[in-house]
């Protein structure tokens, strides 16, 4: 008698639970649908997200502070930063000493290493298959296909914003290949 009870509240139980289960996912399903607009509403764009600025940050994953970059950092430097989804990217320092809005992107096209600057030379040089770039990065030697990839640096809070350049390229007048 256990025997045959048992068998037939297990299932009952089963059931049960599925039919719990599928209540509790639809009401969560709900739930979220709902929410989702207004949390979102709450999030302020630079917090992230779709859209929000990155960052500058140096090596030590500290926020590069501009003012205090721009004593060490003169007219000419190119030095990497952490940029778009952590990719290392030059901000550049102009001839009047403030920041390029523009950060150039340190990943060879060609297969990928990373680029350094050399100064004497005034060119981006890759010391892996030795692919050229100007001083914006425009490719000037093969065999990288393209030049390397662009980002808005913008200034604020004396930070620097990265984000993405999905606009036309200055360098070549072409639509950018990365976007
Ligand atoms: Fe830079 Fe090949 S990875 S030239």
């Amino acid at each position: 008698m256990t025997q045959v009870s048992n068998s037939v509240d297990v299932p009952s139980m089963g059931r049960r639970q599925f039919m719990n289960l599928l209540t509790f996912g639809t009401v969560t399903g709900v739930a979220l649908g709902v929410l989702y607009p207004v949390v979102n509403y709450f999030i302020p764009p630079s917090a992230g997200g779709g859209g929000g600025g990155v960052t500058a940050k140096d090596a030590l994953g500290n926020d590069i502070i501009v003012s205090t970059y721009l004593t060490t950092h003169l007219a000419g430097d190119r030095t990497l930063a952490q940029g778009l989804k952590g990719d290392p990217t030059y901000l550049v320092v102009q001839n009047d000493g403030t920041i390029a809005n523009y950060g150039v992107n340190a990943v060879c096209t060609h297969l990928g290493c990373v680029v350094p600057w050399n100064a004497s030379e005034n060119k981006f040089m890759c010391p892996c298959h030795g692919s050229q770039y100007d001083e914006t990065g425009k490719v000037v030697r093969g065999p990288a296909p393209r030049s390397l990839a662009l980002a808005h640096a913008d200034l604020e809070n004396d930070r620097i914003s990265f984000t993405k350049w999905t606009e036309e390229d200055f360098r070549t007048g072409e639509d950018p290949w990365w976007a």
